[in-house]
């Protein structure tokens, strides 16, 4: 087995949402392949937490920024002072993510444009100063967006986010055509149901929870787990030939009809 395949030793990998759920997962899977982790995210118990958390399970290193991602103008001064503590960032995933269930009619334009900034612009801002450092750098990178099911098909009453993974997947393959002159490789994962906070309402729903097990040919919810192979690949130089690409990690969901 040619470990150095998949080894991220050397690297730092900047997470957004870093700090529970399938962003902590990530965090630690890279970490443990080698990298070094800087995470972003606005709850700071939750970020010291994941902190020692990544820490104890890899001993690398661990830088944590308190930042609320609905501030795009804010962005661009974060990522400079994120590149003054750390010196460099090998591998962004865009990772940060959040939702609003409705019925289209009744989603307010607030809901609308918070989904949208987290889900999508911030992520296409934070991509444009890490191709702007990669540059400076005369460096390759690793961009990784967390996308959706959503970025495939979508279900009543979550119109925004849908609009938000089917953007950023997009975003994903411009930037893929657009970078890969620079050597930045831009690539999505595409999880199904995971067991996390922003599903726990759609877990405890009785009906959902029998339609989730019953439409995925693995018969179980994901776990943040599941999704660290994926990043992993795509993180490493396993895939310095794979850009532009969704790789779905739902237990068979997008395959079955
Ligand atoms: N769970 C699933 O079934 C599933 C399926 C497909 C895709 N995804 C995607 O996976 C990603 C992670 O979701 P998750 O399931 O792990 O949910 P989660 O546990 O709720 O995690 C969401 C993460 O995003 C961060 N975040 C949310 N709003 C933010 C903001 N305004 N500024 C900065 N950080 C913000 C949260 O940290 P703070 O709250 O501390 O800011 C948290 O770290 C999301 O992009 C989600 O769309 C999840």
């Amino acid at each position: 087995m040619d470990n150095e395949l998949f080894s991220l030793s050397g690297k730092t990998a900047l997470v957004t949402g870093g700090n529970r759920g399938i962003g902590l997962a990530v965090a630690k899977g890279l970490a443990r392949h080698g990298a070094n982790i800087a995470i972003i995210a606005r709850n700071e118990s939750q970020l010291q937490a994941a902190k020692e958390q990544i820490q104890e399970c890899s001993g690398k290193k661990v830088w944590t920024f308190s930042f609320d991602l609905e501030n795009i103008k804010g962005i661009e001064g974060l990522f400079e002072n994120i590149i003054s503590e750390t010196k460099e960032i090998d591998i962004l995933v865009n990772c940060a993510g959040t939702t609003t269930r409705a019925p289209a009619e009744d989603v307010e334009l607030e809901m609308w444009n918070q989904v949208m900034q987290v889900n999508l612009t911030a992520a296409f801002v934070i991509s444009q100063s890490f191709c702007r450092h990669r540059k400076e750098m005369s460096e390759a990178g690793k961009i990784i967006n967390i996308g959706s099911l959503m970025c495939h098909g979508a279900r009543p009453t979550t119109t925004a986010y849908a609009a938000s993974k089917g953007g950023l997947l997009m975003v994903t393959k411009s930037l893929a055509v657009e970078w890969a002159k620079y050597n930045i490789n831009v690539n999505a994962i595409g999880p199904g149901f995971i067991a996390t906070n922003l599903t726990a309402p759609l877990q405890a729903d009785e009906d959902f929870n029998r339609w989730v097990l019953s439409r995925t040919p693995f018969e179980r919810w994901g776990q943040p787990e599941d999704i660290v192979g994926a990043a992993v690949f795509l993180a490493s130089s396993a895939s310095d030939f794979v850009t532009g690409q969704i790789l779905y990690v739902d237990g068979g969901w997008v395959a079955a009809l």
